[in-house]
């Protein structure tokens, strides 16, 4: 995964600076954040030692409800049932979830700048940078209860299948996930990943993911493939979930039964900006997709198209789905085809959302807007979006779909609970 470049000079956690004494050093953004937010707790400790290594007087600080409050944090933690790590954290979406059970995070990191500013305005608390460097995982507390990790899907080596984890994962975040796991041993973990993690590189990722984390890390595993759909949320995104128990347990994934969300759901009707509005090129042909709509699939005009093009050579067709969404592909149906376009209704779903793809609807002539995207992924309307909209759908499609992991965690914790009677 490629680095990222800084986004904005001045970014809003600038506002901590007072309390470092106007020094800013390496870290120093996390380390104070994280010092308020758990000052009080077991983890504080090691904060505290970093700060005050780097002269910093930690003894005048507000206390995290105080702080909370002056920043007007709007999902602050409320109760320690159990404590949990937050990897690959992108805007928060396993917080959420995990805080509405009674969790309270000890330990956050994600290396994007702009995601940082969004997790410090919505908790209070900028994450630690790049966790494949040991200095980063040295700040991760002793103790802990849940790692949470959307960690990126990556291929690993499979040579030498008697290796251990530390050769057959080696340069991988997958890798950084299973060393923490082994250092900390905590007693869950929870984990998500695309669907096509299944079968990714022929089934052989998933098999050495299963073997190491049961195998090696002695974890008791449980899998599933679960739909947003299915869980109250007008989109279609499956993806793999994952926990894992220090004790075996009889844990069962939610069933999810919320189905029937449409966008109309989510959608601001009275929304009339501009710049949401589809491109002419697009209104023109779902125009002519509807005045042809007595053919089942509707041929378009390819003479638009460079004849030396997929497009051109074997031509762009459309039909619209019973769900009532309007699909555009290349190609003869009876042949290969590639989907080319999706366009959703106020009364279907939208498809999977990601970081460079936004749902659009063919009947309202537009895309979502950033606020309902992240509805579309059950973020509530006082989650804050302090970033530009092109960072703020890539944020949204990046993320989990809260209403999902929340179900997930209500059963985890049911069985975190039973192993400590
Ligand atoms: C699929 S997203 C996870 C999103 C997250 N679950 C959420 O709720 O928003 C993966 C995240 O990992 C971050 N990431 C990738 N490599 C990283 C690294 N070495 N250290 C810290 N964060 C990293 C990316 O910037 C990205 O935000």
């Amino acid at each position: 995964m490629n680095k990222p470049t800084s986004t904005n000079k001045n970014p809003n956690y600038h506002k901590l600076l007072p309390y470092l004494d106007n020094r800013e050093f390496d870290e120093s953004y996390a380390l104070i954040s994280h010092y308020i937010q758990s000052n009080g707790n077991a983890e504080a400790g090691e904060y505290r030692k970093r700060l005050t290594e780097r002269g910093i007087n930690v003894e005048n600080l507000p206390s995290v409800d105080d702080f909370n409050k002056m920043f007007n944090i709007p999902f602050p933690a409320n109760e320690t049932k159990f404590t949990f790590i937050d990897l690959f954290a992108g805007i928060g979406g396993f917080r959420l979830a995990m805080q509405r059970h009674g969790g309270r995070c000890v330990f956050s990191s994600e290396w994007d700048d702009a995601a940082k500013q969004t997790y410090f305005e919505n908790y209070g608390e900028v994450p630690f940078g790049d966790i494949t460097k040991p200095e980063t995982k040295a700040l991760i507390p002793e103790k802990f209860d849940v790692l949470c990790a959307g960690f990126p899907c990556q291929p690993f080596s499979y040579s030498g299948q008697k290796l251990g984890f530390k050769d057959k994962t080696k340069g991988t975040l997958f890798f950084d996930v299973c060393e923490i796991l082994k250092a900390r041993q905590p007693q869950a973990f929870f984990l998500e990943n695309v669907k096509g993690i299944v079968s990714h590189e022929k089934g052989k990722t998933i098999e050495t993911i299963r073997s190491i984390l049961t195998e090696e890390l002695g974890y008791d595993l449980h899998e599933c493939i679960l739909s947003s759909l299915d869980f109250g949320l007008p989109q279609k995104r499956e993806r793999w979930y994952c926990v894992g128990f220090k004790k075996k347990t009889d844990f069962e994934f939610p069933k999810g039964t919320n189905s029937g969300a449409t966008l109309r759901d989510i959608i601001d009707l009275d929304n009339d900006d501009p710049s949401l509005v589809l491109p002419k090129f697009e209104l023109d042909r779902i125009k002519y997709h509807f005045a042809h709509a007595d053919e089942i699939r509707v041929k378009h005009d390819n003479s638009k198209y460079a004849p030396n093009t997929k497009k051109g050579k074997y031509g762009v067709y459309s039909f619209q789905k019973p769900d009532g969404s309007l699909r555009f592909h290349v190609g003869d149906p009876a042949k290969t085809q590639i989907q080319e376009a999706f366009y959703s209704c106020l009364d279907s779903y939208a498809s999977t959302i990601i970081a460079n793809r936004t749902p659009k609807l063919w009947d309202i002539e537009r895309r979502l807007s950033v606020r309902e995207s992240a509805r579309l992924q059950g973020f509530p309307d006082e989650f804050r979006i302090p970033v530009s909209d092109a960072q703020g759908y890539k944020q949204f499609g990046n993320s989990v779909s809260v209403p999902v992991l929340t179900e997930i965690v209500r059963n985890l914790i049911e069985h975190l609970e039973k192993e400590d009677k």
